[in-house]
């Protein structure tokens, strides 16, 4: 498939039709999403806000293929995750898809630069990103950093190696749930300062869960979800936002 870069018409990456998930807990039925029709385009930067439980991270899971919906379906840069096996959809998940989560999920024992190395040979989907992880880290002021474990860095430390660690094999998108949700206000900023470039300067496709207004304005695309749905109301903030001086 043939990357149209700087053409007028821009692929679809993410595409939902009547997503729904029910979770199951014992003989109670939970529905979570009720029927989520979504479009991500090449290079959008979406925010999905919404309060607790609406059902934000149930989406964000089933967008990455991590968990299987009761109905409707997901397709990632056109395949449809519920026509592929097992084995091809973790392989989708790895070649296409880049997760931050709240909580950083790096791996204590490793160093940083560890961290990142290994994602790039666990993933290697022959699309790099062109620079290596120690080129990374320094676009995120990490230099210095290269070779603490993660108990040695701060929270926001840890989530800019996370980040990195999620787009160092150039996935088609970048999925990030409440990215900010345990950082301070100086953190969020670097991360959100981060994700911003990553979209406009590498043309990252993202979409990002937050409950902070403040974080989605970050975005270009405002997704609003409530009890399980996206509502029509779309907010649409290209320059609606001051840029932030670094
Ligand atoms: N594994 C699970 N088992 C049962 N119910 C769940 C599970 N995960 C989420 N839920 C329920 O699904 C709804 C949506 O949850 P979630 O997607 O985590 O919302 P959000 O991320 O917006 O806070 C909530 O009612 C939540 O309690
Ligand atoms: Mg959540």
């Amino acid at each position: 498939m043939s990357k149209m870069i700087g053409m007028s018409q821009k692929k679809d990456v993410v595409v939902t039709e009547n997503l729904q998930m029910v979770y199951r807990v014992g003989k109670v039925e939970v529905p979570a999403l009720r029927g989520v029709d979504m479009t991500v385009k090449e290079g959008e930067f979406v925010a999905v806000m919404g309060p607790s439980g609406c059902g934000k991270s149930t989406l964000l899971h089933l967008l990455g293929g991590l968990l299987t919906p009761s109905a409707g379906s997901v397709r990632i840069d056109g395949i449809d995750l519920a026509s592929i096996g097992d084995n091809k959809r973790t392989e989708v998940r790895r070649n296409k898809i880049g997760f931050v989560f709240q909580r950083y999920n790096l791996l204590p024992t490793l160093t940083a630069e560890a961290n990142i190395e290994l994602a790039k040979r666990i993933h290697g989907n022959g699309h790099k990103f062109e620079t290596s992880a120690r080129e990374l880290l320094t676009m995120l002021g990490l230099e210095h950093k290269l070779h603490h474990k993660p108990s040695e860095l701060s929270g926001g430390e840890q989530q800019r190696v996370a980040l990195a660690r999620a787009v160092v094999n150039r996935p088609s998108i970048l999925l990030a749930d409440e990215p900010t949700g345990n950082l301070d206000s100086e953190n969020s900023q670097i991360v959100l300062d981060m994700l911003q470039t990553l979209n406009k300067k590498h043309r990252q496709t993202i979409v990002m869960i937050t409950h902070d207004s403040e974080a989605a304005a970050t975005a270009s695309r405002i997704l609003e979800m409530r009890d399980g749905r996206i509502l029509n109301r779309v907010k649409n903030l290209f320059y609606a936002v001051e840029p932030t001086s670094l």
